[in-house]
């Protein structure tokens, strides 16, 4: 079936993601100095673009993996039932890993995907993501750092998709079904 048609208002401007990502690396290189042993995990694919210009602001030796976890389909509410569809390339055991998602939203995926990655005994796990929706929380979880708080919208852009759709907006924008 084809989505409805939908418009998109800029939410978050270019310039504040910018401006808020090297705040944010600037704290997560603060928090990680002296390690030698940062894995980037990107949670797949929501994530790529935000991963992407944040890595490049972390003044650390890092490598990056990805993994992804399946929550929506095509809908735009949570599904509840988080699946692994793609796993990490490379082991975690005893190094420091920082998760990095797009949104917590009611927080099935991250609460899911942080209980698998510490039964593989990371020496520290810490979580970064883009945007909360605090509001919409079902699992008590919270990320260590975040981009910003939003309030119940569906959004789309900077790596974020409704559908597969917009992703490659500059900006993050405000879903309005019309
Ligand atoms: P949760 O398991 O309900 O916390 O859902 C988290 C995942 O749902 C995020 O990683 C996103 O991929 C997706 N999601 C949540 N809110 C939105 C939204 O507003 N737009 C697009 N995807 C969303
Ligand atoms: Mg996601």
């Amino acid at each position: 079936m084809p989505n409805p048609a939908y418009e998109v208002d800029q939410l978050i401007s270019p310039k504040a993601i910018a401006a808020r990502v090297e705040t944010l690396a600037r704290e997560i290189t603060t928090h990680f100095s002296g390690t030698d042993k940062l894995i980037v995990v990107g949670l797949l694919r929501g994530s790529f673009i935000f991963i992407a210009d944040l890595v490049r602001e972390l003044d650390l030796p890092v490598e990056v993996d990805f993994l992804e976890a399946s929550s929506y389909g095509d809908a735009t509410t949570s599904s509840r039932e988080v699946r692994i569809l793609k796993d990490l390339r490379g082991e975690i055991a005893g190094r420091d890993v920082l998760v990095v998602e797009d949104i917590v939203d009611t927080g099935f995926t991250l609460s899911h995907v942080l209980h698998l990655l510490k039964i593989r005994e990371p020496a520290r796990i810490k979580v970064c993501a883009l945007l909360d929706k605090p509001s919409r929380r079902e699992v008590n979880i919270t990320a260590d750092w975040i981009g910003f708080e939003i309030p119940d919208e569906f959004v789309v852009g900077y790596g974020i998709d409704y559908a597969q759709r917009n992703r490659n907006l500059p900006f993050i924008g405000k879903v309005s079904f019309v």
